[in-house]
């Protein structure tokens, strides 16, 4: 009877294992421990027992019963969790598709066009130097130009950049003249936020030194570029700006997109709007970075994306384009 029970208990817990179903373990459990089992057959012989066997054999069904039907128990919690679910595999799926940020198309929408024009693509860390930050830069410490870039600085000694154009240094000091370039990235400046101002917020840079290279090179760029961008032929002008690193520096206003330039509230009247500033390169700049300002010259901007990607998309909010709301980013996706 041992051997026979033995080989009981060992077929019903293969058979447990292998079990993938709740409904199989049910039927598992009867076929071993229901009233026409084998083991209810045997159990059925103790009444022919001497006290002894009885004893000894009733108190070993007992505990084959308990073991399997736990055993049962616990392999129907196991395949409830690790369910295989059934599905149709041929049903369509509605998948959703992530999105581009409405300032990364846009960036790369201007690096893409500036790559035509012959400018390469360069990038330059976010913890930035204050020698490239400021210092290159034509700012020196007391300059009062610090003040109009809330800088935070970190105690590590840098800082984070304030803009992109200490890429301008690591341009030039790395690849020298002459030289065409754009840099895209993330700029930070401890502002108040509010509808128009963030604290993080996106640049491209651009950069072209060479021989004889005036400022109708730099409005010509511009004007070819924004026209890309906005899809329709626009005006640029320029009017004086000051920034310590350009000689002279100007502010690059293009013809308005809503009124093509007769004047409209968004322009107030003017037919122009603000786009970016820029200016020829400051000797001191190229002097300091190793190129020889009486062979070279050159010109640079400095695109604020987050306000173009603004003005394409009609945002009307600077908040919006940080604050990951996936309501609102997924309306510029791409395909
Ligand atoms: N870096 C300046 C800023 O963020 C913008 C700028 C001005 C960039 C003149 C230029 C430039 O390249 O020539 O405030």
């Amino acid at each position: 009877m041992q051997e026979e029970l033995k080989k009981i208990v060992s077929n019903a817990i293969n058979e447990i294992k292998e079990a993938k179903k709740e409904n199989d373990l049910l039927n598992i459990k009867s076929k071993y421990l229901g009233k026409k089992s084998k083991l209810a057959e045997l159990m059925s012989n103790l009444k022919s027992m001497s006290i002894e066997e009885k004893k000894k054999y009733g108190s070993l069904f007992n505990k084959i019963k308990k073991d399997l039907e736990s055993k049962v128990n616990e392999r129907i919690t196991e395949v409830n969790v690790t369910k295989d679910i059934d599905f149709d595999d041929t049903l369509p799926v509605e998948a959703k598709l992530g999105s581009l940020h409405p300032v990364t198309i846009v960036a790369k929408e201007v690096t893409d066009i500036l790559k035509r024009m012959g400018f390469s693509v360069v990038s330059g860390p976010e913890m930035e130097e204050e020698y490239f930050n400021f210092v290159a830069l034509n700012i020196p410490d007391d300059h009062p130009a610090r003040d109009m870039q809330d800088t935070y600085y970190l105690d590590n000694g840098k800082l984070l950049r304030t803009h992109t154009s200490p890429n301008q240094v690591h341009a030039m000091q790395k690849y020298g003249a002459p030289i065409r370039m754009c840099a895209p990235g993330r700029c930070f400046r401890n502002e108040d936020l509010d509808a128009s101002h963030e604290n993080t917020f996106f640049q491209v840079e651009g950069m072209v030194i060479d021989k004889n290279i005036s400022i109708g090179n730099l409005m010509y760029t511009m004007k070819e570029l924004l026209s890309a961008i906005f899809e329709r032929d626009v005006d640029v002008r320029v009017r004086p700006g000051f920034f310590p690193f350009v000689e002279p520096g100007v502010e690059i206003d293009c013809s308005c997109l809503i009124c093509g330039g007769k004047g409209c509230p968004t322009c107030k009247n003017s037919g122009w709007i603000e786009l970016c500033p820029g200016g020829m390169i400051h000797p001191n700049v190229l002097k300091e970075s190793g190129i020889d300002p009486e062979v070279y010259n050159g010109f640079a901007f400095g695109l604020g994306i987050t306000r173009l990607a603004m003005m394409k998309y009609k945002i009307d909010d600077i908040r919006v384009l940080n604050s990951g709301d996936l309501r609102v980013l997924d309306k510029f996706n791409v395909e």
